[in-house]
């Protein structure tokens, strides 16, 4: 199916899958690359209708920053694909073809007003002054020949350009923010207007297309996966059991490190969406077991994702007795895990795609990851449309190495079990609130510290219970959610009072940076 493109060209800025989320949600479908792509590597995505240069951290002087060349631009060019520059990029594109940049003595941050000069494109149906986001410590000084000013602030007055005759555009400030208040509009004029791009980007067909590709890349060979109960690898598994039916087995691990009731629940989920059978392995012992008096992080996480692997690959192995060979692993691998961004951040650096997953002994796999270019949202939308229960495609995320990664200090049967309570009125208390569907995560840190406390005429001596919530729209970036005093206080109080254990109760105010979303 032709899908008009807009790439994204990363170089390094927090907001570069903004950008591609906002283009899309436009219903044109969008890439990232990094920025250094080949121009072979270009010509191989197929219609490719606009090229949009994020921002970035860097100084177009620095030595090390990251750069194009100018037979990129020569190749847009020659096929009338436009380019639009958003701050670092709007400086780069001045700096290569000729302008001059400046540093500024003072950081410009936040709200600024935009004087418009023209708005015959890029501005069309915007009033002559609009509120902007800026965050920038150089701004263009000159312009590049062939290049118009098309808006200003007081501060910067080479807000915005233009060169018609090239069709190449640059904002100084974000229009992927909401801040900048009609950033969509402006995003729309290019991706629409300018470049020329039909919305075609929809789920719907989306999902027929994947079905479609799915049966012609795995034919009539068999497919393993492991399932948590997650969004991602729900729906991923749905979608291949649409595709190959009978064809998916799914293993289901219960690591004993899962919420209250937790296991039970996903199995049911499963059995409501006819993804049977799912197979169940029991392995809490094992995974407690192997844990006992760990206390560092990594050596947990590496113990449990060793754990994993090796109870998964027993499974398999029981499972090709039955079934036949397997030749691929199903994956719920999403479009952030996948991007290798210029960025530095976990998920940035931690997952690259691979073509094969070598289980311990020799068993070789082939992937398949139908979710593999969908945000988050989008994969939300899919299961939606593919009839999953909000409570599955509301479902927060929650770690692989599961409570583990919240009980500070070696993980015991207590410990979980006091966790896993405080965790349960966490959650029925946000549920029970308006914040119920505004929240990225909320759960309970059991702290490896005990304090004093009073309860009736007694002295206590217990645990602390540290409550987190956050907002985010990718866990890249998160904040403190500004939950309602009263909430707060019911959820301390219950805390105290139904969980044994527990006297104190504190809250995480920090944001992501600098903090982690979770304490591990
Ligand atoms: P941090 O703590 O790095 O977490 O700010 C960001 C998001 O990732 C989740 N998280 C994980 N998810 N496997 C996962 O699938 C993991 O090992 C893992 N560790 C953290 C975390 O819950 C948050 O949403």
């Amino acid at each position: 199916m032709k899908q008009d493109t807009i790439i994204v060209l990363d170089f390094g800025g927090q907001y570069t899958h903004l950008i591609s989320r906002r283009v899309r949600e436009l219903g044109v479908y969008s890439e990232i690359c990094t920025y250094d792509i080949s121009l072979e590597g270009l010509e191989k995505i197929p219609d490719v209708k606009g090229i949009i240069f994020s921002g970035g951290p860097n100084s177009v002087y620095d030595e090390e920053s990251p750069l194009v060349s100018k037979e990129f631009f020569s190749w847009c060019e020659e096929r009338g694909v436009p380019i639009l520059g958003i701050c670092y990029g709007h400086q780069l594109i001045a700096h290569i073809l000729g302008g001059s940049v400046k540093r500024l003595d003072r950081r410009e941050f936040g709200k600024t007003v935009l004087y418009i000069e023209e708005k015959e494109d890029l501005f069309q149906g915007l009033k002559d002054t609009e509120i902007v986001w800026m965050s920038h410590g150089d701004q263009v000084l000159e312009l590049p020949p062939g290049f118009e000013k098309i808006g200003h602030t007081d501060n910067c007055p080479i807000a915005a350009y233009r060169n018609m005759t090239d069709r190449i555009y640059g904002v100084q400030f974000h229009i992927e923010v909401h801040h900048t208040e009609k950033g969509n509009r402006i995003l729309e004029n290019f991706v629409k207007g300018i470049c020329g791009c039909q919305a075609t980007w929809r789920m719907e067909d989306w999902i027929e297309e994947t079905i479609r590709s799915i049966r012609k890349i795995v034919g009539g060979a068999k497919v393993i996966m492991a399932v948590s109960g997650g969004v991602d690898s729900t729906v991923a598994a749905v979608l291949l059991h649409r595709a190959i039916g009978k064809n998916l087995q799914c293993v289901f691990v219960d690591n004993g490190l899962l919420r209250e009731n937790e296991a039970e629940e996903v199995i049911r989920g499963f059995k409501r969406l006819n993804l049977e059978p799912v197979h169940f392995v029991d392995a809490g012992e094992t995974f407690l077991h192997r844990l006992e008096g760990v206390m560092d992080p990594e050596q947990k996480r590496r113990i449990i994702s060793d754990t994993f692997i090796r109870i998964f690959e027993t499974k398999a192995r029981e499972l090709e007795n039955i079934y036949g060979k397997f030749e691929y692993l199903g994956q719920g691998t999403i479009y952030p895990d996948r991007v290798e961004s210029a960025a530095t951040s976990k998920s940035a650096s931690r997952i690259k795609s691979h073509h094969n997953v070598v289980l311990p002994e020799g068993m070789t796999l082939k992937l398949v990851e139908p979710l593999a270019s969908l945000y988050k949202d989008e994969v939300r939308k899919v299961g939606k449309l593919l009839g999953l229960s909000d409570e599955v495609v509301w479902r927060q995320p929650f770690p692989g190495p599961s409570l583990a990664v919240r009980i500070i200090g070696a993980v015991t049967k207590e410990k979980l079990s006091i966790l896993r309570k405080a965790d349960a009125i966490i959650q029925e208390e946000i549920q029970k609130s308006d914040f119920r569907n505004k929240l990225w995560q909320s759960f309970a840190v059991l702290l490896p510290v005990k304090t004093v406390g009073v309860m009736g005429d007694a002295r206590t001596y217990e645990n602390v219970i540290a409550v987190r919530a956050v907002e985010s729209e990718d866990a890249m970036t998160a904040n403190f959610a500004k939950l309602d005093w009263s909430i707060l206080e019911r959820i301390a109080s219950r805390l105290v009072n139904e969980v044994k254990g527990i006297n104190r109760v504190v809250y995480d105010i920090t944001n992501k940076p600098p903090s982690t979303v979770e304490w591990e």
